[in-house]
């Protein structure tokens, strides 16, 4: 594997690959990473993994310093799972000067994470409008554990006509059940502890909604409860949308995304289902 920091030789490097396939991430890398690395290995003669902490669409300052930097271990993992390129540039490759044209997206962003996380959206959706532009890559692969993020991603490329095949990826879990994230480990062991709790409250919103609940407020005063009932789990929000707009439904009549983001301590942990209903009525 070779590690690039540098666009021109990532470009160089790339000239004439025919398959290749492109893993973006901010390091810290873990079996979830890994999860969409294999995938790319399998479906690409070429795997580019980009590992660049993008301070575009940190909100927080804090955030940002606080974000894992492992370079040597992320570079043995993506080894370790047979990608090809590991592109690891720095801030000034990526932003040479100060960035005056972002990606901005309407509706999509109005909701869960975006709704708490001014710019997030617009630093994501134009860091990787940049990588896709950078690699050319056929195939780019989210995890759907980022719910928003991979709505998003989808709809700006087929927006704007970007040639990519966006490949979204499940969710890989702990045994517990706790959506795998570099933030994990960041999380005091008591925080540990209680952060399945995150996940079995979207699987008994979900069991809920196939039993039959079609109010998606008594889903959620559901889901409050039970989340309430943990003193040192701050939720930030539970919302249940439309996968394809990210919308509030007003009544659960299709399959519907479930998403919450919570805090423990100082981190904050999100996750999400796709949950069906007992019947699907036809859209009128
Ligand atoms: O999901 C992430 O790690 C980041 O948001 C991404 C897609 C690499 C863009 O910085």
């Amino acid at each position: 594997m070779r590690i690039v920091q540098s666009i021109a030789q990532l470009r160089a490097a790339l000239q004439h690959h025919d398959s290749i396939g492109l893993v973006p991430t901010m390091g810290a890398l873990h079996d979830g990473h890994g999860a969409l690395i294999d995938r790319s290995v399998r479906d690409n003669r070429t795997t580019v993994v980009s590992l660049f902490v993008n301070p575009l669409q940190f909100d927080r300052p804090s955030d940002l310093a606080a974000y894992p930097r492992i370079l040597d271990a992320d570079a043995a993992f993506a080894q370790a799972r047979n990608a090809d390129i590991l592109f690891a540039p720095d801030a000034s490759e990526m932003y040479p000067q100060p960035q005056r044209a972002f990606v901005h997206l309407e509706l999509l962003p109005d909701h869960l994470c975006g709704r708490f996380r001014p710019g997030h959206f617009r630093g994501v959706a134009t860091v990787v409008l940049k990588l896709l532009d950078i690699v050319r890559p056929h195939r780019a692969y989210f995890g759907e554990k980022d719910a928003q993020q991979l709505a998003i991603i989808r709809r700006m490329t087929a927006d704007l006509n970007v040639l990519v095949e966006i490949v979204p990826v499940p969710t890989v879990r702990e045994p517990d059940g706790l959506a795998m994230s570099s933030r994990n480990r960041l999380l005091a062991p008591n925080h540990r502890a209680l952060a399945p709790l995150l996940f079995q409250t979207l699987r008994d919103a979900a069991q809920l909604i196939a039993s039959g609940e079609t109010n998606p407020e008594t889903v959620q005063a559901s889901a409050r409860a039970a989340i309430a009932a943990a003193p040192d789990i701050r939720l930030e929000y539970f919302e249940i949308v439309d996968p394809a707009e990210l919308q509030p439904v007003e009544r659960i009549n299709g399959p519907v995304l479930v998403a919450l983001a919570a805090f423990l301590g100082s981190v904050r942990l999100i996750d999400n289902v796709l949950a069906r209903p007992a019947v699907t009525e036809p859209r009128p």
